[in-house]
């Protein structure tokens, strides 16, 4: 393996630099499996952890990256041989190991998934742990009861990479998605991922009441913080909230009686999980949740251009997925 093109995250938790350099093959952290990656993605823990906005990362020095897909080079376990398409994210990945910023990766077997028929590398790096934690939480909410006729969904931070693709998903089961975004100037976009209406993040109604006129049968929340008190106290009987991220702050206050009066059910949702889950939810990804619109949610750029990715995801200004294409680099 000759000298890679790698974006190593380095420093400390107080003062965090990042840049792009060469990396050695005896630089990969050990593991069972070798993939040459060919696509990675931005995810917001990204701008994050490259930025030191968020303590994400647990080791330095860090390639970053928290999910990639590519191609299997070599491996010591049975469940992956040489070519095997793969994606590679959530545990340790572009955390405490090095991650997908690079053209090459060395993993544990438990962190990488063999892509199913029909979904090509530069698919799963779309979807990527984004769609995999959508799916996630559309997998979660069904388990606690939504379904297409008991009323809207509701889908925050809308143009995000969670958001975009699960109105997709959402919309392609036939759920009535309403679109909440702070860019309600992307209203065309989010029709066409499937939302029935947008509507202006200024403009939601939640009020500020323990009990709210209740208006949708669940959400899935990227957002957490105040927002997320203003779903609880809005979501109907027996409602089921997923909560994915931050965005908008990791503290909110609410009252009980959502939980009492209503039944409503707020559910964690978080993408460690263990081989059969991983392997049951991106065999969903690939057939009755596969996003139609991976095209129009995909945005791939150069290698070199990561660092620009990275400040407009800082600045919210990204939409939908921004793919890395590891390709070629110099
Ligand atoms: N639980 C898990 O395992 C897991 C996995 C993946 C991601 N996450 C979390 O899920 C969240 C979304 O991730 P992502 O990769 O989809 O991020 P993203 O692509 O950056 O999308 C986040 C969206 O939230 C909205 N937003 C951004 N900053 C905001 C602010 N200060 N106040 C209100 N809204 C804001 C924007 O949408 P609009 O402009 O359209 O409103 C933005 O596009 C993040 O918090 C991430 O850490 C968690």
């Amino acid at each position: 393996m000759d000298p890679f093109k790698a974006y190593l995250i380095e420093g400390s938790p107080e003062s965090v630099r990042a840049g792009f350099t060469q990396l050695a093959e005896a630089q990969l952290d050990p593991g069972e499996v070798t993939v040459r990656l060919q696509y990675a993605s931005v995810n917001y823990k990204d701008a994050l952890a490259a930025t030191g906005k968020g303590r994400i990362i647990r080791r330095f020095p860090c390639v970053g990256g928290i999910d990639a897909a590519g191609v299997v080079e070599s491996s010591s376990s049975p469940r992956f041989r040489p070519g095997d398409a793969v994606a590679v994210h959530s545990h340790g990945f572009g955390v405490s190991h090095h991650g997908g910023y690079a053209q090459w990766a060395q993993v544990p077997a438990d962190w990488v998934n063999a892509l199913p028929a029909g979904l090509t590398p530069l698919d799963a790096a779309t979807i990527g742990v984004a769609g995999y934690t959508a799916a996630l939480a559309v997998d979660l909410m069904e388990l606690n009861g939504i379904a297409p006729a008991r009323g809207p969904l509701l889908v925050n931070g809308a143009t995000g990479g969670v958001a975009s693709i699960s109105i997709d998903m959402l919309a392609r089961l036939g759920y009535e998605v309403v679109a909440v975004t702070g860019k309600p100037a992307e209203a065309g976009y989010l029709k066409e991922l499937g939302a029935a209406s947008v509507v202006a993040a200024s403009g939601l109604q939640t009020g500020s009441r323990p009990l709210e006129s209740a208006q949708w049968q669940g959400a899935v929340d990227s957002l957490g913080g105040e927002p997320l008190a203003g779903l609880i106290r809005t979501t109907q009987k027996d409602g089921v909230i997923a909560s994915i991220g931050n965005a908008a702050g990791i503290a909110f206050s609410s009252t009980v009686m959502p939980f009492i009066l209503r039944g409503v059910r707020l559910i964690g949702v978080n993408s460690d999980n263990d081989v059969p889950l991983r392997e049951r939810l991106w065999q969903r990804l690939a057939t009755d949740l596969r996003p139609r619109h991976l095209e129009r949610i995909r945005n791939v750029v150069p290698f070199e251009a990561l660092p620009r990715v990275i400040e407009e995801v800082i600045a919210g200004r990204n939409r939908g997925r921004n793919v890395i294409s590891l390709q070629d680099a110099a």
